[in-house]
């Protein structure tokens, strides 16, 4: 019983905020473990120093948990999360977790991540926002922001549901729509400058498609020209295929 209530508790405190919060939540149900142990992939080739890590848009920890297996000693996590409700469940798991005992410096913000401030740059950033339900104006800001607070090296990771744009546009109005088409063509421009990898996540409500970005002077062209590979490979190699 003990082991079953936080599973279900995660549940219906999702489905709570689904309920109430749609336009921010942007999904039907937390993500699967295979897709955060596919968003925190690049965790696996980190560099020996400490590292700062930003996840954004954290619901109810799924990646949270799994972003802390991979810190200790020095490292330093920051969570930003606007929804209230999302904010006192993730207090909680994070005073269970207690990553200060193993010496993680662990912040988190109950803030939209456009107020994020902070002068040193992360080596990898995690986001889980709903780009799709955002207006094309919040996911250029937002979009800006991360990339300009990821470090030189530093990897930034997000996830897009892998629904064709028919069925898509089969729940929206005319007006969303069009909304979309933006959004998505502001996505793609994004993802041919910045991603140098990605991997399809099938068990996972609905599918999704985890991406693997960098700053484009990190390298600026996609993997497998020799050139990104020695551009990436220190400090922060990105995840490998196998
Ligand atoms: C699709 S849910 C993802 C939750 C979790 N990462 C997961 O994968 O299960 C998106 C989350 O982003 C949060 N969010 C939406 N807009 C945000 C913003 N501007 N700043 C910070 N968090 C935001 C929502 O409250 C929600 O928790």
């Amino acid at each position: 019983m003990e082991r079953i209530r936080p599973f279900w508790d995660q549940k219906l405190v999702f489905l709570s905020q689904v309920l109430t919060n749609f336009g921010t939540v942007g999904a039907i149900a937390p993500s699967s473990p295979l897709l955060a142990k596919a968003i925190v992939r690049p965790l696996r080739n980190r560099p020996e120093r400490p590292i700062s890590v930003l996840e954004v848009g954290a619901g109810t920890g799924v990646f949270t948990s799994r972003i802390l297996k991979f810190l200790g000693p020095g490292d330093q996590l920051d969570v930003y999360e606007s929804n209230p409700r999302f904010c006192r469940y993730l207090s909680r798991f994070l005073q269970d977790q207690d990553p200060q005992l193993r010496g993680v410096r662990c912040n988190l913000h109950n803030a939209d991540v456009r107020q994020l401030k902070q002068a040193r740059p992360f080596d990898f950033i995690v986001c889980g926002l709903p780009f799709n339900s955002f207006d094309v104006q919040t996911v250029d800001e937002i979009l800006e922001i991360l990339m300009r607070h990821l470090a030189a090296t530093g990897v930034f990771a997000y996830f897009e549901y892998s629904l064709s744009p028919a069925v898509r546009s089969s729940f929206l109005k005319a007006a969303d729509r069009d909304r979309l088409r933006k959004v998505n063509y502001r996505i793609g421009v994004f993802v041919r400058k910045h991603q140098f990898d990605c991997r399809q996540v099938w068990w996972n409500l609905p599918p999704a498609r985890a991406r693997y970005c960098r700053k484009a002077s990190a390298g600026g062209e996609l993997p497998g020209t020799s050139r990104d590979q020695a551009a990436v490979a220190e400090p922060f190699a990105p995840p490998v295929k196998h």
